[in-house]
């Protein structure tokens, strides 16, 4: 707990170059990536409440990450890397079923993405879409630690 503590505190230094920083460590590595992706829900669920303006760009790059990160998410599970952090052991035992919660969220990224959602309810109707491929593999494969 302390140990990934001061781990997500080094991703969140590194920035942008988290993930390049934690190459050598499949937990740090798809933890950056998961942080990515909850940045990208973040922005999402600002403009879907209104407390940002509706900006395609955003959206889009939001959308971009969320693809980009969930698509290079599943490979981030050699054997035995459930040490020191969220990562249910359940995953490994289930790997196929756990890949296709990573598609599914990457198709739907991909369907948002060549359709953009064009006004805060669209990325309401987005947020609500996402947030419940978020849900579904994180009360299966994720344990709060
Ligand atoms: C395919 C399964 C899956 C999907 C889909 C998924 N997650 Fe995750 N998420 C995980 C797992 C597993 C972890 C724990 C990773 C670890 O600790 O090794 C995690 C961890 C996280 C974390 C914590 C990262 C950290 O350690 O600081 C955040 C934030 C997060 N997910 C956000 C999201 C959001 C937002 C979505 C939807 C847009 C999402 N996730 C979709 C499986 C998933």
């Amino acid at each position: 707990m302390k140990l990934k503590t001061i781990l997500s505190a080094m991703v969140i230094a590194g920035c942008g170059a988290g993930a390049v920083l934690a190459a050598d460590d499949p937990v740090k590595v798809r933890e950056g990536l998961m942080k990515g992706i909850g940045r990208s829900m973040g922005a999402i669920a600002g403009i879907a409440k209104g407390e940002k303006p509706y900006d395609a760009e955003v959206v889009k790059t939001a959308l971009t990450t969320i693809s980009t990160n969930i698509k290079a998410f599943p490979d981030q599970f050699p054997a035995g890397s459930d040490v020191n952090s969220e990562a249910s052991p359940k995953i490994w035992e289930n790997m196929d079923d756990f890949k296709a919660h990573a598609a599914k969220l990457g198709t739907d990224a991909d369907t948002l993405l060549a359709q953009l959602p064009a006004d805060q309810a669209g990325v309401g109707a987005a947020a609500g879409m996402l947030g419940k491929d978020c849900g579904a593999c994180h009360e299966l494969y994720r344990i709060k630690k």
